[in-house]
């Protein structure tokens, strides 16, 4: 297993905190609910679970001599927000096309938030009224044109970090790193509970767990939850990732076809548009936990665990890690859902 070989430039305060959801568990009835706080883990304007796989892109970046980061995402993107502060805190130019990936249209969604944060970093944020793709874009392809042409060094960082190489090493790491906290605090996730729409974050958990699992015998399930709507690319894009990362690492071996586990029912019908068990599990996770969860994304992967414990399909001596991924910085758009 060759994990530790690569070159990781440190962005986090270290390991992201575990902690029980004793409210949240006590509500629900079944299994013991913990969270992994991503959200709180860096530095960088509110860090989130791209900046773990940036750790991993880092040194290619700075190694290839490159001067401008550029991206692409929706207009309230996380990702892109993080590759805005990447980018100001390693002294690079950042090139972002934010894309209308959501149909929501409130008069401030292309103002505040993420947006707002990637400008305050400095970074060059252009509007495009695309829809929602998590594939590679032609806007994104003419952005890196751009910045060649006017004579920059461009440096490609795809939606989400997800189609670059080294994209899911950071939560192949992840995994290693819930292994060590198990050991400090005496307790076993036997189910891990992961939002899923551009893939790598969960793809490289599917390949960390499965060279953990080769390691120790332990075996766990590796849930990902939809949040893309758009289930069949997400499936594929994870599956591709999850086996491309496992062969970076030298897993040794195949995936099984039941590691990959992408669930749907919580997307609702569109990616970015929060229904009922979103609001429900956004509600609960507030008031029981104070633990801010958004309508894009972790009120959506929230739902699902929520539903799974209820519904006994996470048992009740199930001990579960919920993956907290960040994504607070989005709900200032979505103001009116609360007003
Ligand atoms: C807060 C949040 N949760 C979950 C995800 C999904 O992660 P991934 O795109 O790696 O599947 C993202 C990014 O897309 C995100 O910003």
């Amino acid at each position: 297993m060759r994990l530790a070989e690569f070159p990781r430039h440190p962005l986090t305060f270290g390991p992201s905190p575990v902690h029980p959801l004793r409210r949240l568990s006590a509500h629900l009835g079944g299994a013991q609910v913990w969270a992994k706080r991503e959200d709180v883990a860096s530095g960088l304007a509110y860090g989130g679970n791209k900046v773990r796989k940036l750790e991993y892109i880092v040194p290619d970046v700075l190694a290839s001599g490159a001067d401008t980061l550029v991206s692409i995402g929706g207009y309230q993107s996380n990702h892109t927000r993080q590759v805005a502060a990447v980018a100001a805190h390693l002294g690079l130019r950042c090139r972002l096309v934010q894309e209308r990936w959501v149909p929501w249209d409130d008069p401030v969604n292309d103002k505040v938030g993420n947006l707002l944060l990637s400008r305050m970093m400095g970074a060059d944020t252009r509007l495009d009224p695309a829809g929602f793709d998590i594939g590679i874009r032609d806007s994104w392809k003419d952005a890196l044109r751009e910045v060649e042409e006017a004579g920059g060094k461009p440096y490609p960082i795809p939606a989400g970090a997800s189609e670059h190489p080294l994209g899911g090493l950071g939560f192949a790491n992840w995994a290693f790193e819930v292994a060590e906290q198990e050991r400090e605090l005496g307790v076993v996730f036997d189910t891990i509970v992961v939002c899923t729409v551009t893939g790598s974050t969960h793809a490289g958990m599917i390949a960390g767990f499965a060279a953990l699992e080769d390691l120790t015998g332990v075996p766990r399930r590796v849930l990902g939850i939809d949040a893309s709507a758009t289930l069949e690319k997400t499936r594929d894009q994870v599956e591709r990732i999850a086996r491309h990362t496992a062969e970076l690492i030298e897993l040794g071996r195949e995936l099984r076809a039941d590691e990959v586990q992408v669930l749907a029912g919580w997307a609702g019908e569109q990616y970015g548009i929060p229904v009922e068990s979103t609001m429900a599990a956004i509600a609960l996770g507030a008031e029981l936990e104070a633990m801010i969860t958004d309508p894009v994304y972790e009120g959506k992967s929230l739902a699902g665990l929520i539903d799974l414990v209820t519904s006994g399909e996470i048992g009740r001596d199930s001990t579960v890690l919920y993956a907290h991924l960040g994504g607070q910085q989005a709900v200032n758009a979505y103001h009116r859902l609360w007003d």
